[in-house]
């Protein structure tokens, strides 16, 4: 996972290149490079690390190009160090390739190519393509000869390259890696995402697999590694440029916790309308769905466990929920009248992409929930649901999975409205509850600075645990993963009926418990669990959504089924000020990327 920008035209365009880099840095930031193309020669750069590193470099050596191409590294095949950096270049330094993805067949095409003499430099599978277009040119022009490169490699690739014989053009291709073309008044932007270069122009074309781009200077031309064209809609992104920048918060993490009671206030608004209209499914077709498989990853995933108990619960259909890397190597008896759910925020999770294409292949209808417009997922899905955050920058997601349970919910509301499982009444009962959210989400942020003490008494400790039940046992399982991924340490979720049968063995004296311990039929059994870890000497924070005076979390009471949505917002505050007295990189965590798109 990577990522990458190019550009072509009318502008001086080292900084385009570096500035564009900056904004894709949550693809991966072990290294980045950069090759420029000047006088009919390739200059290469590269510098392990932030983008920050070959920022200094490229000032430094003050080359004046207007066509080049950049990459930011997440190690994948090959340590992360300057040899395995991007881009690749061929024997003679001709020829320069940015690659994001994986080449699956790279070892026998590299030992081909080493018996006829190839000297590869770094352990990458991408250095294989920068050489065998080197080949393909000793019989042909750069077109054709990138054209039947592109044949022979097989994987998931986004690739760009510069020839240096053919000066001001770059040649790429697309194959189940995002790769965004962005269409400017003075040249041609060539990304993994459009906010590389939503600075200079909002018209972007979204490639499908299989286009190779021709850029020259400020044209382009999109065709099949055949040459034949391909034509492709110029779709006008309307995203506001500033709502990817920190505003005024120390990090994005906090800027994405904050601006929740939006993102779920324009996703409630996107739900409004007709069952069909809303949801892609006529009403006739909703009362032959039989049950719900629901695949995700990471925070995602975690947001499907949750909609299981809600759809369960509303809809009585049975639901499956998996993580998308299991899902797809296992023989799963497919039940062709069950509806298969896939759930991402970026649309490019490559373990999820796999287990869509099994549910294809088995003839399911796909919906998917996502948050990146014309992503691959939302391209593979029969009906796509958005949810509308707007970029989610922070590695951790936070705003993407409270807007994923807003669709979820709203869905498993719908869905048994439609089956006659809940009466209008009831219905809009529930709902009308659903719509306070952005409301109650407010209330739940406005104890940051209780939240933030709390995390001051407890952050010294080794290892945390999470307890929950119910709809609350994925909250758990999330408030762990987050306070994992950021702060690096030890922390667990647990269903709290599971801890007598074995976790409650590594309670001692002070360790932290949070226990999510919401109003209703297990609340009781709730405080029993908490008893049971305090009498073992734990250290007990609870989130109650009752109006008891004991130290605990105040999370405002509407109905049941809301306390994960806003209770999930203390355990983000909690892992975020953990993290912060921790002094961790908050929004780029050690070895995690945002957007993992290899298997
Ligand atoms: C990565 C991110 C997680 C995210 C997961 C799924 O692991 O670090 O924060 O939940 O991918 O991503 P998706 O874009 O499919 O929701």
């Amino acid at each position: 996972m990577c990522g990458i920008v190019a550009y072509s035209g009318k502008k001086e365009c080292s900084k385009l290149i570096i500035d564009g880099l900056k904004k894709l840095e949550y693809r991966g930031y072990d290294s980045a490079g950069i090759s420029l193309e000047k006088d009919n020669e390739i200059i290469t750069l590269k510098a392990v690390g932030r983008v920050e590193n070959l920022e200094k470099l490229v000032k430094k050596e003050e080359i004046q190009s207007f066509c080049a191409i950049g990459h930011t590294r997440w190690a994948t095949h090959g340590k992360p160090c300057e040899i395995n950096s991007h881009p690749h270049n061929d024997c003679t330094d001709t020829i320069s390739i940015v690659h994001n993805g994986i080449i699956e067949n790279y070892a026998p095409l590299k030992a081909e190519l080493e018996r006829k003499g190839h000297i590869f430099k770094s352990q990458t599978d991408s250095e294989v393509v920068a050489h065998l277009i080197e080949e393909n040119l000793k019989t042909q022009d750069f077109t054709h000869a990138f054209c039947q490169t592109i044949k022979q490699v097989r994987g998931a690739y986004a690739i760009a390259a510069l020839y240096a014989k053919e000066p001001g053009k770059i040649m790429a291709a697309k194959n189940q890696s995002p790769l965004v073309l962005g269409v400017a008044k003075d040249g041609v932007f060539l990304a993994s995402d459009v906010p590389a270069f939503l600075a200079h122009t909002n018209k972007a074309i979204f490639l499908e697999d299989g286009d190779i781009v021709q850029i020259e200077i400020s044209t382009y031309k999109i065709f099949n590694t055949d040459l034949k064209a391909q034509p492709r809609k110029v779709n006008e992104v309307n995203w506001d440029f500033t709502t990817a920048q920190k505003g005024g918060y120390k990090h994005f993490m906090l800027k994405e916790i904050y601006e929740q009671p939006r993102s779920a206030q324009d996703t409630l608004r996107t739900l409004k309308g007709s069952f069909e209209q809303v949801f892609g499914l006529t009403k006739k077709e909703a009362k032959k769905i039989k049950g719900v498989y629901l695949v995700a990853c990471g925070t995602a995933y975690h947001a499907s466990l949750c909609a299981k108990y809600m759809l369960e619960d509303f809809a009585q259909i049975p639901v499956e929920v998996e993580t998308a890397s299991e899902f797809k190597y296992r023989k799963i008896a497919f039940c062709k009248d069950w509806l298969f759910i896939a759930v991402s925020q970026s649309g490019e999770t490559a373990d999820t992409i796999a287990a869509i294409k099994n549910a294809k292949e088995a003839g399911l209808k796909v919906m998917s929930v996502c948050n990146v417009v014309g992503s691959t997922i939302t391209r593979l899905s029969d009906i796509t649901l958005y949810t509308h955050c707007g970029p989610e920058i922070s590695v951790a997601s936070t705003k993407a999975f409270t807007s994923q349970l807003v669709v979820l919910y709203s869905f498993a509301l719908n869905l048994a409205l439609a089956l006659g499982r809940l009466t209008q009444t009831e219905f809009d009962n529930l709902y009308s509850s659903l719509e306070k959210l952005p409301e109650l989400m407010k209330e739940v942020l406005s104890q940051d600075s209780k939240i933030k003490e709390l995390a001051k008494e407890v952050f010294t400790k080794k290892d945390f645990i999470f307890l929950g039940r119910n709809s609350s046992y994925p909250i758990a399982l999330e408030g762990a993963l987050k306070l994992k991924e950021i702060s690096y340490l030890h922390a667990e979720g647990f269903a709290a009926g599971e801890i007598k049968h074995g976790p409650i063995a590594v309670i001692e004296e002070g360790t932290p418990v949070l226990a999510l311990v919401p109003q209703g039929v297990l609340e009781e059994k709730m405080l029993s669990n908490c008893q049971e870890v305090k009498a073992r000497g734990a250290q007990v924070i609870m989130i109650r959504d009752s109006k008891e005076k004991a130290k605990a979390i105040h999370i405002p009471f509407e109905k049941e089924f809301l306390f994960p949505i806003l209770s999930v917002i203390a355990l983000q505050f909690f892992a975020y000020y953990i993290a912060v007295l921790k002094g961790r990189d908050v929004d780029r965590p050690r070895n995690l990327a945002k957007s993992v798109t290899v298997e």
